[in-house]
């Protein structure tokens, strides 16, 4: 939820701050704007909608080009509408601070009535205002900026990742974080801070993630850490990225989804390499070194991410032997779960930062249960605060709808159940050679599969993009990936869509079928295939026209209502591989086809730090 991005260093900073905006819009696209310290002055230059309207807002502004600091947002409102009055950055009464902030300060309202009653105007509806003017009234007495900020962030309860950019500091920005995401990028003769380090990855790839309760301050020549609380100054360990900027760019294609879909093979390669050696038949996660093997697993996780879980509790029953619970998270946090020392909790989460996801953490961490993060985002907040880490290596994913994270995270918990099943002995050494063969020859499967897939998909995401409402339906692992293909047409597409377990239509559901309520039916030969065809016979009855994503040979079996998306064949047990490009590439169709934003949907942020 908004991307926030600072820079210091020896370039004009405009069209820095622009390009870092650019890569974190994904965050929040309701309204943007930057800050710079310019000749005595600071200048903030802030429009609402895309970033389109500030670019064209800056084109027309004279722009001395020296202005080497300043500070950047996009935002996905919490506090106020999304006009140009709330967009950040947020100035001070005096104007001699400019702020930019992701998170909510819950006690907003108190510190605004204090600040009210000391004579301060408030122009905005949002709380950010509300602390600049909090550290302007404790700069009065605070012998300098840094401690003027951290006395004033010492009143504020809530979440935050902050930007601060000074008037009689111009070089220097200060930052901080408190349960948000923020990451401090090391240059030659420049340095950057930003919600994430896409936003300046073009400039550098070493970084500094920085600890709850940390402060930064950066300049263009140096950076130094401090502890909020006591000022002390930290220490810090810069770490080496290998993501590249290419992985941050469309590559051609015309989105970043589109783009993201066609990566899972290589993103399932990228996944196998070094853990499985097909030949030897062998498999390795040294991340769970040290962990017993665990008597029951609860998955917690949100969105995309819980059908994740959702998908592989089967897997990791049947093949890893070990009973599996799938939670959702923001309802795990406010439960009271019994969790023993032999239950092992795997929050899963691309982005690490997901706020219902690090509060389950939280309460796990409570338990005396072992947790273990399953994430795409090195250093992110799960992937610090959980004993144990498994990265995705999915790469940066910047649409804001989940496709590559889920295939990474489908293949590590795959990885999971066989590496417990084989350790159990349910997964004898034969039948784990087997599988891992067939696994490692999925990449290959998909990579070809994928350009029919694409081409095949588009007259019946018309359908779907034309249908007013529609069931997802499938049985075991595919209601999960029926869940997903619910989820990702709702939120690209504004089609109304849902998933039902196709065995619960006859409870309730179905009475909604009628000629005009398409199904999409995941019927892949997995077993389930013949109580599927059934559930889809009592659809076609009643008149409700269906999409079955099945194999050919089975269509003879019914009416003109069926019309059969062919999937394409690979190995037993590894379907929902192939089962889901297909959905995702079915909501990106139907989505374009629409005119709809692919990459940006209507109401969302790709990473849902507030709660
Ligand atoms: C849907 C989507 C969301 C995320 C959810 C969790 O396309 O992207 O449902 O999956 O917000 O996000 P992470 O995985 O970052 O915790």
């Amino acid at each position: 939820m908004c991307g926030i991005i600072a820079y210091a260093g020896h370039r004009p900073a405009a069209p820095v701050l622009m390009e870092g905006l650019r890569r974190l819009e994904y965050r929040g696209y309701d309204s943007a704007g930057i800050a710079l310290a310019q000749m005595k002055n600071i200048n903030c230059f802030k429009a609402p909608g895309k970033l389109a309207a500030l670019e064209d807002k800056l084109s027309a502004a004279p722009m001395p080009p020296l202005a080497g600091s300043g500070i950047g947002h996009t935002r996905w409102a919490t506090h106020g509408v999304p006009n140009e009055t709330n967009a950040h950055p947020h100035l001070s009464n005096n104007r001699r601070f400019a702020l930019v902030h992701n998170g909510i300060i819950e006690n907003y309202r108190e510190l605004k009535e204090r600040l009210t009653g000391l004579g301060y105007a408030f122009y905005s509806d949002t709380d950010t205002e509300v602390l600049v003017n909090l550290i302007e009234e404790e700069r009065k007495n605070a012998p300098d900026n840094l401690t003027a900020f951290c006395n004033a962030l010492l009143q504020a309860e809530g979440a935050f990742a902050l930007a601060l950019l000074c008037l009689d500091e111009p070089e220097a920005i200060y930052a901080a974080r408190q349960n948000a995401p923020l990451v401090v990028g090391l240059g030659q003769g420049e340095n950057f801070i930003a919600s994430d380090l896409t936003a300046f990855l073009a400039y550098t790839r070493t970084v500094i993630f920085l600890e709850e309760g940390e402060i930064a301050r950066i300049s263009p020549r140096d950076c130094a850490l401090a502890d909020l609380r006591t000022l002390a100054p930290k220490d810090y360990a810069a770490q080496h990225i290998e993501w590249d900027v290419q992985s941050a760019q469309k590559g051609g294609y015309k989105h970043f989804m589109l783009k993201e879909i066609f990566e899972q093979p290589a993103v399932l390669r990228g996944a196998l390499a070094g853990r499985i050696n097909p030949d030897a038949g062998t498999l390795r996660l040294p991340e769970l070194e040290g962990l017993s093997r665990p008597v029951r697993l609860r998955i917690v996780a949100c969105g995309t991410s819980y059908n994740a879980g959702l998908w592989a509790a089967p897997l990791l029953e049947q093949w890893g032997g070990i009973p599996c619970a799938v939670e959702i998270a923001s309802e795990f946090r406010y439960r009271k779960p019994i969790l023993g020392r032999d239950e092992l909790v795997i929050l899963i989460s691309q982005s690490g930062e997901t706020a219902d996801t690090l509060a389950a953490l939280k309460v796990a961490a409570g338990n005396p249960c072992p947790t273990l993060g399953l994430c795409n985002v090195m250093g992110s907040s799960l992937a610090r605060g959980a004993e144990l880490v498994i990265y995705t290596q999915a790469g940066p994913e910047i649409s804001v709808a989940s496709t590559k994270a889920l295939c990474s995270q489908m293949a590590l918990l795959t990885l999971l159940a066989l590496h417990w099943g084989s350790e159990g002995g349910l997964v004898p050494p034969e039948r784990l050679k087997g599988l891992l063969a067939d696994f490692a020859g999925l990449a290959d499967i998909l990579e070809k599969s994928l350009p029919s897939i694409a081409m095949e998909v588009k007259p019946l995401a018309e359908r779907a993009a034309n249908a007013r409402n529609i069931f997802f339906l499938g049985r075991g692992q595919n209601f999960a990936l029926a869940q997903e293909g619910a989820l990702k047409l709702k939120e690209l597409s504004y089609v109304h869509a849902e998933a039902y377990a196709a065995g619960e239509m006859k409870h309730g559901p179905i009475a909604l079928i009628a000629p005009d309520f398409l199904t999409i039916a995941l019927a892949p030969p997995d077993g389930h295939e013949a109580k599927i065809f059934s559930n889809i016979q009592e659809v076609a009855a009643r008149g409700g026209p269906i999409i079955m994503l099945g194999r050919p040979d089975k269509n003879a079996r019914f009416g003109r209502e069926v019309a059969l998306w062919s999937i394409p064949s690979c190995p037993e047990g590894f379907t929902g591989f192939v089962l889901l490009p297909m959905l995702q590439l079915l909501s990106y169709e139907a989505a374009s086809y629409l005119g709809k934003d692919v990459d940006q949907p209507r109401n969302l942020a790709k990473s849902v730090t507030v709660e």
